[in-house]
């Protein structure tokens, strides 16, 4: 029975990470085990390993705190993805590295907590011989795995409350206002974000908009005597026959993306001459930082709690997921590489047109 416990956070921060760590310790340190955290990571392996001890002193008063106490990376030696569904091979010498550590230092098991790419290094671990959890995180909520991930729900309440806020503004004055939201390949936070924060327009990467298109429509809510439009933009949007804008391309790990909100107002106004007057706002980090909403901290207890049952099971090579009301488990094998798109034809995307939002294109 493993009883020392290794605790990692990897990937992109996101509200709720804390709370994971918080539920994991504490209901472990009550059965009887002893946890470490590594720091940054996989990379916190390295080195003879860079980690603090997790007992109780040390979670305490993290459960509502963004961000992770563990710190994290998203590039680095362990990165395992390079791009949409592509994965990387991590050197044999890293590996050799990381598992002379944990011996060591008498780790029995490790806990990953990350996105698809955490889960991808966590997927190569495993056949290295280390017993390895994955819990999935990511606020991009594209893991088909495991029907919520922590840190959506949150991000959604920030777009939601800034496109609130950013529509009054556009109504005063009478503009267009493109507010760019993350989500990566996938279109998620846009759609949720966007019905909940009454956006008049969203654009999304699994419906290709066209610009004469949304055009059109600004037109069409004038002369309804609505002279503004908000238009919520996912990073990850392309627009027909384009690709998608890319805003550095990254060395190791996922490229960059960001910036499309831009190119689309620089269209807009090139396709209608001094017609609209155009404001963009990129949301960025905002939508990542700072505390987890109750749902997010409720669904992150979850998982911290279902990776100790995972550890009482030896489900080792297992991830930790929602289906449906239940927590449960599925094969990291199986988890990885797989991401959850918007269907258009969904039940969600069909309330949004119905109640009047506009997808940038007329095709579906
Ligand atoms: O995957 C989460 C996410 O926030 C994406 O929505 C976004 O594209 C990316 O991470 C940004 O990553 P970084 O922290 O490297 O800017």
């Amino acid at each position: 029975m493993p009883k020392r416990i290794g605790v990692l956070t990897g990937g992109g921060d996101c509200p709720g990470l804390n709370a994971v760590v918080a539920s994991l310790v504490k209901s472990g340190i009550s059965e009887g085990y002893q946890f470490i955290g590594f720091k940054k990571g996989f990379e916190g392996l390295l080195d003879g390993g860079d980690y603090i001890n997790l007992d109780l002193d040390a979670v305490r008063g993290i459960t509502h705190l963004g961000g992770t106490i563990l710190q994290t990376v998203n590039r680095g030696h362990f990165s395992s993805k390079i791009g949409h569904g592509i994965g990387k091979k991590i050197e044999k010498t890293i590996f050799e590295e990381s598992v002379k550590t944990l011996r060591e230092l008498e780790v029995d098991c490790l806990v990953a907590i990350g996105g698809d790419g955490t889960l991808s290094t966590a997927y190569q671990f495993e056949k290295y011989g280390i017993k390895i959890i994955g819990v999935p995180k990511t606020i991009d909520n594209d893991l088909e795995a495991t029907d919520k991930t922590f840190g959506f729900s949150t991000g959604v309440d920030i777009i939601a409350e800034s496109m609130g806020r950013i529509q009054t503004t556009a109504v005063s004055h009478g503009r267009v206002v493109l507010v760019e939201t993350m989500g990566r390949n996938t279109g998620w936070l846009t759609l949720y974000g966007g019905i909940a924060g009454g956006a008049d327009v969203i654009l999304i990467p699994e419906i290709p908009f066209e610009y004469q298109k949304i055009i059109e429509f600004i037109r069409e809510r004038r002369l309804s005597d609505r002279y503004y439009t908000v238009i919520a933009v996912a990073e990850g949007a392309i627009a027909k026959g384009e690709k998608q804008t890319v805003r550095s391309k990254a060395k190791d790990g996922e490229n960059q993306l960001g910036g499309i909100s831009y190119q689309i107002a620089h269209k807009l106004e090139k396709l209608a001459p001094e017609e609209f007057e155009i404001r963009v706002v990129v949301l960025g980090h905002l939508q990542r930082g700072g505390s987890p909403n109750a749902e997010d901290i409720i669904l992150s207890q979850r998982f911290g709690f279902g990776a100790l049952t995972a550890i009482k099971k030896h489900f080792f090579g297992y991830m930790v997921t929602l289906k449906g009301q239940n927590i449960t488990f599925v094969p990291i094998s199986e988890a990885v590489r797989r991401l959850k798109k918007v269907d258009p034809n969904s039940e969600v995307v069909k309330t949004a047109k119905g109640i009047g939002i506009f997808f940038g294109s007329t095709e579906l």
